[in-house]
């Protein structure tokens, strides 16, 4: 990369803008440089970015066993997204084509109506405990429940400092619940304790005090305890996000506004009826939640969990997000768990998951979880308004053929020549595609 202005100066990103209009024209040596200029990266985190063999051996060694490798995916930027008045950058890590761009349209569409509003709870996450053999199941909560202060003073022992910054373990519940087998084998008994994890996910904190009140939670209610981990169904850490744009701002596609909104509410009505819809319109969802989720070092894997979860809260998988008409404004609504961190886990010892979270700029865990909480509606909007409309094939297209064009060989400007001609022909194959370049390739005649 050219030389980078080591004496930048440094600006909170989310106080710059996320439109950044044109970037996807210019080459990656242009991106990196208006990403120093504007300083969103300093000289040495670009040289992190450029050389992208972060992380090096040595930090994959820790992380995992039997590493051997490094396996890359690549990182693009979401543009556009404005969330409660602050522009993010959203780094994204994903290798399905379209994703990016279809989240920086989605939220220069929201972006002109005045942005997504967000919130979200505290980080309070869930620690289970399953005990059995306990005799009377009544007795038994009631027994716990007497010991709930010395159960949560056990938990909170674990991590001091945790209490001392106002989180740590804060309450305790007793759940019985009917046992699969039927009614004459003994119900579960399962202990909740409630944890604060504040900036952190808080797997690790969570299993250790689950670990930690085990012996305690045997000898107030008599039994064996079995299981103690924490529940990726984080419902009381929801994050929400929602939109509100002008009928007539939604025209495009060569369709009216009205007929645009009126194919979003159609596939609502769709995915609430129907968890086959269902399911594909939250992966659309998740392709932005998780590209963003990778991007900046979360347990992806918990987030999904999390959300396919939620999406069955009624005893019925249902879509994340909904959308109304409000006033002649098309209305879109997100509410899923996150548990996210900014601390702890991978985030410290993986360069890439430090760059992303700088990129985005954001200060807190709650608004990192409102962030993401957007991303995932931005890209369902995108995906419903073509799928309402015209379909998703002919943006599709375009990117596969970009794809097609580059393993046939082209490079630099003739990948637009040859994805135009691959189009113009309708035939997107790579020895099509070949051939086209060989033609652009071939000496003038005299
Ligand atoms: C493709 O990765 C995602 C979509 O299928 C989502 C949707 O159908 O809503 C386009």
């Amino acid at each position: 990369m050219g030389e980078v202005n080591d004496e930048s100066v440094q600006v909170p990103s989310a106080t710059r803008s996320s439109r950044l209009p044109g970037f996807h024209r210019r080459s990656m040596e242009e991106r990196w440089r208006e990403l120093a200029l504007r300083g969103d990266l300093t000289p040495e985190e670009l040289r992190v970015l450029c050389a992208m063999d972060a992380p090096h051996l040595d930090v994959v060694n820790q992380m995992i066993e039997n590493a051997v490798g490094v396996f890359a995916l690549p990182l693009g930027l979401g543009l556009n997204l404005t969330v409660n008045g602050r522009d993010h950058l959203v780094p994204m890590v994903v290798e399905e084509p379209s994703v990016i761009a279809a989240v920086s349209l989605a939220s220069k569409l929201v972006r002109e109506a005045g942005g997504f509003l967000a919130e979200a709870n505290t980080s309070m996450m869930i620690g289970q405990v399953q005990l059995t053999g306990y005799g009377d199941p009544e007795l038994a909560r009631v027994r716990l429940l007497a010991g709930k202060e010395q159960l949560l003073a056990l938990a909170n022992s674990f991590h001091p400092s945790l209490e001392k910054r106002g989180g740590g373990a804060c309450d305790l519940q007793v759940r019985i619940l009917p046992a699969p087998e039927g009614p004459h084998a003994e119900p579960l008994l399962i202990v909740h304790l409630l944890v604060d994890t504040q900036e952190a996910m808080g797997a690790n904190l969570i299993n250790t005090m689950a670990e930690g009140i085990a012996p305690l939670v045997e000898q107030l209610a008599g039994g064996r305890v079995y299981l103690r981990i924490l529940s990726n169904l984080a419902d009381q850490r929801l994050a929400r996000a929602s939109c509100r744009i002008p009928v007539a701002s939604l025209a495009g596609l060569g369709t009216s506004g009205q007929d645009i909104a009126e194919g979003i509410l159609q596939a609502s009505r769709f995915a609430r009826a129907d968890p086959y819809r269902a399911a594909t319109h939250n992966k659309g969802v998740m392709n932005g939640i998780d590209a963003v989720a990778i991007a900046t070092g979360q347990d992806w894997r918990a987030i999904e969990a999390g959300a396919h979860a939620y999406a069955c809260r009624d005893g019925r998988y249902g879509p994340l997000t909904n959308w109304t008409m409000e006033d002649g404004h098309l209305v879109g609504r997100i509410e899923l768990p996150l548990a996210l961190g900014l601390v702890g886990g991978s985030i410290k010892v993986h360069p890439g998951a430090q760059l992303g979270l700088k990129l985005l700029g954001v200060s807190t865990v709650r608004e990192l979880s409102m962030v993401f909480a957007a991303v995932g509606l931005a890209q369902n909007l995108a995906a419903v308004r073509a799928l309402g409309s015209v379909g998703i094939q002919q943006g599709h297209m375009a990117m596969h053929a970009r794809c097609v064009a580059v393993t046939a060989g082209a490079r630099g400007a003739d990948v637009e020549k040859v994805v135009r001609l691959l189009m113009e022909r309708g035939n997107i194959k790579v020895e099509a595609a070949r051939e086209i370049l060989a033609s652009l390739q071939a000496p003038l005649p005299p």
